[in-house]
């Protein structure tokens, strides 16, 4: 039994770009059947076809993970397409910068919504698709800003800590249903997300030396782990918070 997730049928949310995206073509290169799950049509439907050009097998289903309808409606096409859902993925998310005297309360609503509202609802409804299938696993993206604060990214951090704390209050909850819940806090990653944050925050440059390893990560490296996570090896894994930092998270503790 290997690190892959053969035959399993997966969500990924934020799959139409960087971290997501990378994931959705690993996992599916793994065996995985992949519902790409994303609010940017255009990329998302790219990523499907990337997959099905090397041979794995995906759909599309157009999902804004803050929206209960579109949640509901993801699990009930994956369910629908591949008679039932094994694992997810839950990793949308956007990253605004400001204090909390610089966020509008629109744009606080708005990023709970997206970033921990979102990860409520991706797994108020695959949980019990799971429970019919006797066992699940879930990862969820956080970020190792949810553990160590950062400037100029209150709410953003905020909206960070939140998924820690849900994925493990999730793990303990259906630990008894064979269903397992974890947690990654990548670092800084190579994806649209990062180089916007460097566009908004000038001076920051060179977020390579802030990690130990001396580079910044790549999509692929986080999707590794989580793909691990969620697949039968780690089998007594669960509520666990998996920094995915080359050492950042050490270096400052
Ligand atoms: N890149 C990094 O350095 C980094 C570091 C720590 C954590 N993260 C986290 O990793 C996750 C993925 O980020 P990324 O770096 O790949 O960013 P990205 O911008 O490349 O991809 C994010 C994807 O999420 C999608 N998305 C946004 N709002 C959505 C919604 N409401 N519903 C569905 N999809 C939505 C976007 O369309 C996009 O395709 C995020 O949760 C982010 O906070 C990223």
């Amino acid at each position: 039994m290997g690190s892959n997730l053969q035959g399993k049928v997966t969500i990924v949310t934020g799959a139409a770009s960087g971290i997501g995206r990378g994931a959705a073509i690993v996992f599916a290169a793994n065996g995985a059947k992949v519902v790409v799950a994303d609010i940017n049509e255009e990329g998302g439907k790219k990523t499907v076809e990337e997959i099905r050009s090397r041979g794995g097998t995906a759909i599309w289903v157009r999902t804004d993970v803050s929206s209960a309808a579109d949640a509901k409606n993801c699990v009930a096409k994956a369910v629908g397409e591949f008679g039932r859902l094994d694992c997810l993925f839950s990793n949308a998310g956007f990253n605004p910068t400001g204090t909390v005297v610089d966020t509008t309360e629109e744009l606080w609503d708005r990023l709970i919504d997206v970033n921990l509202k979102g990860m409520f609802l991706m797994c108020k409804y695959s949980i019990p698709e799971m429970k019919k299938a006797g066992k699940g696993s879930i990862v969820c993206t956080a970020s190792v800003d949810g553990v160590l604060a950062i400037r100029n990214e209150a709410a953003y951090i905020a909206s960070k800590g939140g998924i820690i704390s849900l994925v493990k209050a999730m793990a303990l909850d259906h630990a008894l249903e064979n269903i397992r819940v974890n947690c990654i806090l990548p670092g800084a990653i190579r994806t649209a997300l990062y180089e916007k944050f460097i566009q908004e925050n000038p001076g920051i440059e060179d977020q390579a030396k802030e990690h130990p390893m001396n580079r910044i990560g790549e999509p692929e490296e986080v999707a590794e782990v989580a793909m691990f996570l969620l697949s039968d090896v780690p089998t007594f894994v669960t509520g666990a918070i998996i920094p995915v930092d080359g050492g950042y998270s050490a270096a400052k503790t």
